[in-house]
Formats: structure tokens, sequence, C-alpha cells
């Protein structure tokens, strides 16, 4: 049976900007169980990154409450939060945030540095797991300067499922992507969505993206406007067979 991940219960948050005050959520309830895979749309300035800082424990609510996994994140301290939002979580931007410089392996290696239970050996096997689960074996040693943005993207969905969350915030981690592209991150996403159980919840303001989902969320002025489940979810692994082949040139 499942059990609810999230459960959010009239959620605002106001933003104060010298004598003005925008109300970026203006009452938001809803509840996600766990292994759905939810798309959040709406347009630009609607609320959809507030909302999903505030579910991704980096940004806290004005008022409203938030259970996570069944606990009231308003009871914990500081410490308490940011060790469940590591454990839970993995957060995918739409600009990779990757470190320049810096090898794949040892990006994705960077979220296990804090996790002192956790040895050198053991860092580098579980990075390099997660770099062969997003199909980088060949490319342990390249920066994100030597990856096309696809690459880049998949890197950065590694170093977001190193530490095994039980759970995937993605904005508009498709935004950068040519639809090619695109549809290797949504079939990635998809796989990980019903071959492990993983809990997705993804921004995006393109409804072809959002048609790989299983809900969807429409974001109106920081408010839910409609909540649908979707009867004739797409498969991107089948969209990107029937692509047709890129011709070389
Ligand atoms: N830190 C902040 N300070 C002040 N206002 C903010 C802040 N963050 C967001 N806002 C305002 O809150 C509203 C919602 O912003 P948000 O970033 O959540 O929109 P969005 O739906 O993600 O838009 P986009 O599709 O452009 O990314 C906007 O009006 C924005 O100007
Ligand atoms: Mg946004």
């Amino acid at each position: 049976m499942s059990k609810k991940i999230l459960e959010i219960k009239d959620l605002k948050r106001d933003f104060i900007m010298g004598s003005e005050t925008v109300h970026a959520l203006r009452g938001i309830s809803f509840n996600v169980n766990t292994g759905e895979f939810v798309t959040i749309m709406g347009s630009s300035g609607s609320g959809k990154t507030t909302l999903l800082n505030i579910l991704g424990c980096l940004d806290k609510p004005t008022i409203g409450n938030y259970f996570l996994d069944g606990v009231d994140v308003k009871t914990l301290s500081r410490d308490e939060l940011a060790m469940l939002r590591n454990h839970k979580i993995g957060f995918v931007f739409q600009s990779y945030n990757l470190l320049p410089r810096t090898t794949a392996l040892e990006n994705v290696e960077l979220p296990l540095l804090y996790n002192k239970d956790v040895s050198a050996a053991e860092r580098r096997e579980r990075a390099v797991h997660a770099l062969e689960a997003v199909k980088l074996a060949d490319r342990f040693d390249h920066t994100p300067s030597q990856l096309s943005g696809g690459q880049q993207q998949r890197v950065a969905i590694a170093r977001a499922l190193v530490n095994e969350p039980v759970m995937i915030l993605a904005d508009e981690a498709t935004g950068n992507l040519d639809s090619r592209t695109s549809y290797d991150i949504m079939a990635l996403m998809q796989e990980l969505n019903s071959a492990q159980g993983k809990t997705i919840v993804f921004v995006t303001h393109e409804p072809d993206i959002a048609a790989f989902s299983s809900r969807t969320i429409q974001l109106r002025d920081g408010q839910i406007q409609k909540d649908t489940q979707n009867e004739n979810k797409r498969s991107a692994k089948e969209m990107l067979e029937n692509l047709p082949a890129v011709e070389d040139y």
C-alpha cells in the first residue's frame, strides 16, 4: 500500500519587498504518495519554484504545515532538517549546478563528503555506480565544460541519486535541453520512478514534458488551479525510439 511521502496543508509564502508584500503561495494543500510521478505546471511567476524550495526544505512557508514522510518539518532543528533533506531528497536544477573544473565523478561524490559514515572507497564506488546508472560510465573524468548539456544534467541526476533519496525534486530540469535530450532525461526519470519506485516532483512549463508524468498540478497566481491524474501517460523511451534517426553530417 502506498503511503504519503508529502503532505502540505494551506501553505502560504509571502515575500516582503520594502513596503510591498508578494504573495507567492496563497494557500496550497495536497498530498503525494510514495511512488507517484507528479509534474507541477504554471506560467512564469505562478509559484512553482517557491513551492519546490519549500518541499525540498530549502525554504520555509510563512504559514501552513508541511509533513515530510510523516514528520512535521516545523519541529526540526536546523541540523535535523539538513539531515532529513540529505537522506530523503535529491535535487535537480535547470542550470545543473555542477562544480566547474571538477570531474563528473568528483561532482557526484560531493553529497557523500558530508556523510562521515561513508569511507572514501565507498564514496568512489557509489559515485561510479550512480554514473553508470545514468549511462555515463565512459565520462568519469570529464569536467562539466567537456560534457554536453544533456550529459551535464545526467551528472546532476547521478549526484541527486548518490545518497539514495526516496524523492527527487526537479526544477525545469529539461529547460535548457533540446527535445531529444529532454526525452532522454524523461526516459531516465520514468525508469527511476517505475523500476526503483522513486517519488518524483518535476516542475515544468512544457505540456509535452508533463505528459510523461502520472499527475499534473497546475498552479496559477500561487494557488492550485487544477490537480489531475494523467490517464494516458506517455513513454519517453517509446518517443525516443520513434524519433527519426539523427543525420550524420
Ligand atoms: N526571494 C524572493 N523575494 C521576493 N519575491 C520572490 C522571491 N522568490 C520569488 N518571488 C516572487 O514570487 C512569485 C513566484 O515566483 P517563483 O519563482 O516561485 O515563480 P515560478 O513559477 O517558478 O516562475 P518561473 O516559471 O519563471 O520559474 C513571483 O512573483 C516572484 O517575483
Ligand atoms: Mg521557477
